[in-house]
């Protein structure tokens, strides 16, 4: 009755009046934002020292879209480090899945309010129209409003606004509502960019026509890791990196943004907004203050970890294919090699060594065992190296020991409390939960034994997504016929059901995984089955590769006692901490070769610079130009290796003349700058630093370096200008400010003061590699091996220009042994550090732990200065080492140059390797 007075009448009117006034509030509803989801700030309280608050959301718009509300959330906000803002959102009333600090080490940090229960601070009601919150010691300053809740990140010294999630546009076809929306299996958030002056890089792992996001383009980033070939341009592929520095204009500061998160996900970008929707767990963002982009990535892999160092020989060239015939074919290919006189330092094999595909054994037919062994230790006597593949799928068959104990050790991932059937090359399989801590020693023992029989150096884990070549949730052989079918091996042969699907595998918001919005678990585990401590696979998805890899680095570490080397395909945050990573399944295209430079610039930024793609191409057919063309750029990779699929034809380096010389040339250069690469990996491993860089890492003001992704820098000072389409001779390369040297003609140099596109020629033998003024890189001699190359003397590349000085580092140790740079006295680092005074040129060292490059006696005979004045002489040169005097009447000068510049090429010193000296040269 009362109901039906209040529901007609004057009530009504009340009702409206109510609302109007609730959406016109200050920061209401309708205020300057679309009604949509929403949560009101209900307490919030900041902790005793001041570094966080705590604050009690509680729902205020509902929406039945993909299921029902959460009512009430926690949001902490804590000042993690003057550069890190972590702010969380998350039921306040359940426990939901997170990254596990266990596989993500990073800090522990407790929100002071937990379960609705005031440990510390106290409690207040927010104030009605929100409020500031920051700490002296950071540029980051996090506001927030109250009803609706929202917040936004300032930068203190600037008026830029970082990020923003008051953004009320439904800027989605899909047509999903605005708004913070929080409900058990989906989640979603937006962010605003000012357009126009915003590049947003990052956001893995993806191929996508530019490095920078987007233009005008609306992508759909959806993280959800697939066995997909990296030529599909905007598809998920194999991992997840959510992950992004955005570099403004034309202030040229960056900061990053990760959303800590490992389900699926679509990351939807736009030039004016990034809006997140996830299948579940909770929102965890962090914030990296920058301002540069290295500093960004500094405390970006302070957080994820620093990337794991790699072994010297791992900078050398690598041969692969799948498809090698039998051992007599590899010894043909290092002998090719060999005979060609391009330097191969490692050989690897495919899943063609093993037996029936199984993992950790080989075909006795075409990889017989003593076969195997000498090809091994051939390698290895020429001081080269063997790396093969391990697949994650353990063949299920009662006569293969490694799935037997992978089953007693009970460490196969399940479905209702079984081993969930999957088919991958060797037919059934099961795949070890490297979540479960028992898989740790059953891999190890699994990789000792192996190891024992074949040494390897090195461990290539492949199709760990996982791939499947099934889909469904739960799977059986089938009850005749063999599986896989002969000639049929990645067709799906068990029989397989989806009839009992969970709302895990068919949720209610569908990613655009594989580009069909589908149920999950397409290919890869179905995403009901779980891991060790019952952890969904729905969740934990985008962790597999991690957790392999860092099994395997583990593993190889103790096995071998020596520095691990691990490649991995699949890949998340915090992989670069334990694996490097190829780009996968490219083609043998020209689109190709161009995206594999986004693809290595993505990984750098994301703390894995070891990284590299499929050099002349996996799929399709190389041809010799483009052959040519690739390993002069894939000489550059950090990570640089030739590899092809079965089907394509041979593209051995040595196969084509033209790409014998342009590989002999570039790979030339590459192994003459092995000490400056190993140098770069010891900077990476100390502050996460990538090798491979865009242009914008040393030039952030220059705002037409933001958009490049044609061209890239090794370090801070060394610029690849590749060829990258069929036909060319002649590249249009963009020049920051600046004076530039040609690496493979040191007399030629020019200089331009300021940013500008010059033409150069690049005939088809030719790659353009130039050095910039202000730099000092340490080189060494080309050698057929890393080994051998690293005995020979070093030449110090002094590059001045503008009377400005240079700088160079060179990192040393043994190249192997686990730790790089840790404790002990096992490494030596020298700084280098080049003056202009008046007409004197004043190269100096400073040593740290020089006793390790003393025991190996290395010498510094030649130090080429460029940049010199044009025509200048040099009228004295004095050498002092430790601060004595050292006699150079020995030392040959010759002048040289071109144009503006001036070289000189000392010859004949014999500094030290590991010693404090100065060379003064008076010029005339
Ligand atoms: C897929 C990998 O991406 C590729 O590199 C490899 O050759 C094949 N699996 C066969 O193992």
């Amino acid at each position: 009755m009362m109901m039906a007075t209040m529901g007609g009448g004057w009530s009504r009117y009340l009702v409206l009046l109510l609302l109007v006034l609730l959406y016109s509030a200050p920061g209401g509803v309708w205020g300057q934002y679309v009604l949509g989801h929403g949560y009101a700030v209900r307490s919030i309280s900041t902790s005793p020292d001041g570094k966080s608050i705590s604050a009690k959301l509680c729902l205020i718009n509902a929406s039945d879209k993909y299921g029902p509300d959460i009512q009430n959330l926690d949001l902490n906000v804590w000042y993690e480090t003057p550069t890190r803002l972590r702010v969380k959102i998350t039921d306040s009333d359940r426990p939901r899945w997170e990254v596990p600090q266990e596989i993500i080490p990073r800090g522990t940090q407790k929100p002071f309010i937990h379960g609705g229960r005031r440990l510390l601070g106290s409690s207040t009601a927010p104030p009605p129209e929100g409020g500031k919150f920051s700490v002296p010691d950071s540029d980051l300053v996090f506001t927030y409003t109250t009803n609706p809740f929202n917040f936004f990140i300032t930068r203190r010294s600037s008026t830029e606004t970082l990020f923003d999630t008051r953004t009320g546009t439904n800027n989605d076809p899909d047509g999903s509502v605005a708004g913070l929306v929080f409900k058990d299996q989906f989640l979603s958030i937006s962010t605003s960019l000012p357009a126009g002056s915003s590049s947003i890089y990052g956001l893995g792992e993806h191929t996508l026509r530019s490095f920078r996001l987007g233009g005008n383009d609306y992508l759909t980033l959806t993280m959800w890791n697939e066995d997909i070939g990296s030529s599909a341009v905007g598809l998920n592929l194999y991992g997840t990196h959510p992950f992004y520095m955005d570099l403004r204009a034309p202030s040229g500061k960056a900061h990053g943004v990760l959303l800590l998160n490992s389900n699926g996900m679509d990351v939807i970008y736009r030039p004016s907004q990034i809006t997140y929707k996830i299948d579940g767990g909770i929102l965890d963002f962090y914030f990296f203050a920058g301002d540069t982009p290295a500093a960004v990535v500094q405390q970006y892999t302070e957080l994820i970890g620093r990337p794991a160092p790699m072994p010297y020989w791992s900078f050398g060239f690598h041969q692969c294919r799948y498809g090698y015939k039998n051992v007599e074919d590899l010894e043909g290919v290092v002998d090719g090699y060999a005979k060609a006189g391009i330097p191969l330092e490692v050989m690897w094999t495919d899943i063609d060594y093993m037996d029936q595909f199984r993992d950790f054994t080989l075909d006795p037919v075409n990889f017989p065992l003593n076969k195997m062994k000498s090809f091994t230790d051939r390698l290895h006597q020429n001081g080269q190296k063997y790396v093969l593949i391990v697949d994650p799928g353990i063949n299920v068959h009662q006569d293969y020991k490694s799935y037997v104990r992978g089953l007693e050790a009970d460490i196969y991932i399940k479905r209702n409390g079984q081993p969930y059937l999957a088919q991958v090359w060797p037919g059934p399989v099961n795949f070890p939960d490297f979540m479960n801590p028992a898989s740790l020693p059953y891999w190890q023992r699994e990789i000792q034994e192996f190891h024992d029989v074949i040494p390897f150096d090195g461990l290539w884990i492949d199709m760990n997504e996982v791939s499947n070549f099934c889909s469904g949730t739960s799977c059986k052989l089938p009850a005749n016929g063999p599986c896989p079918r002969p000639g049929q091996q990645t067709q799906c042969c068990l029989i397989c059901d989806n009839s009992n699907m969970t709302i895990y595998d068919n949720p209610p918001y569908k990613i655009n995984a594989g580009g069909s919005r589908r149920p999950l678990g397409e290919r890869t585990l179905s995403a009901s089955t779980e891991h060790y401590g019952n952890v969904l696979e729905y969740n934990a998805h985008g962790l597999y590769g991690l957790t392999e890899a860092r099994a395997t680095k583990m593993a190889l570490a103790n096995v071998t006692q020596k520095r691990p080397f691990v490649l991995s395909r699949s890949t998340f945050v915090g992989s670069g901490v334990h694996t490097a990573h190829w780009t996968g399944d490219n083609s043998a295209t020209w689109d190709d070769l161009a995206f594999s430079i986004s693809g290595m610039l993505n990984f750098g930024l994301f703390g894995v610079p070891m990284v590299g793609s499929d050099i002349c191409g996996f799929n399709g057919q190389t041809n010799e130009e483009l052959c040519n063309r690739w390993i002069q750029l894939g000489a550059f990779y950090p990570f640089s290796r030739n590899h092809a699929t079965i089907t394509s034809r041979r593209q051995e380096l040595y196969l084509w003349e033209t790409v014998t010389e342009s590989a002999k040339k570039a790979l030339g250069l590459r192994y003459k700058l092995l000490p400056y690469y190993y140098t770069l990996m010891y900077q990476a491993h100390l502050t996460g630093s990538p090798i491979a860089r865009p242009l914008f890492y040393s030039f952030a003001d220059d705002i037409n370096t933001h958009g490049i992704d044609k061209q890239f820098l090794i370090g801070k000072g060394l610029m690849v200008s590749p060829i990258l389409r069929q036909g060319q001779s002649s590249v249009d390369a963009y020049f920051p400010a600046g004076t530039w040297f040609d690496m493979f003609d040191l007399n030629t140099s020019l200089s331009v003061p300021s940013g500008r596109t010059i033409t150069l020629d690049a005939p088809l033998e030719n790659i353009n590699v130039h050095v910039r003024a202000g730099s000092v890189l340490p080189m060494q001699e080309v050698a057929a091996t890393t080994a051998e190359a690293r005995k020979t003397p070093f030449t110090l590349l002094v590059a001045l220009g503008n009377g400005e000085g240079a700088e160079g580092e060179l990192f040393l140790d043994d190249g192997e042994q686990v730790e790089m740079g840790g404790a002990g006295n096992g490494w030596t680092l020298m700084q280098f550090h080049a003056v202009m005074q008046g007409n004197a040129v004043k190269l100096s060292s400073q040593v740290q732990n020089g006793d390790y490059a003393l025991g190996q006696k290395l010498l510094i005979e030649t130090v080429v200065v460029v940049g010199l004045k044009p025509r200048s002489q040099l009228k004295e040169l004095i050498l002092t080492v430790n601060g004595n005097p050292v006699d150079v009447s020995k030392v040959k000068v010759a002048m040289e140059g071109k144009g503006d510049n001036g070289v000189a090429v000392i010859n004949g010193l014999c500094v030290v390797v590991g010693q404090n000296f100065e060379l003064t040269m008076q010029m005339a």
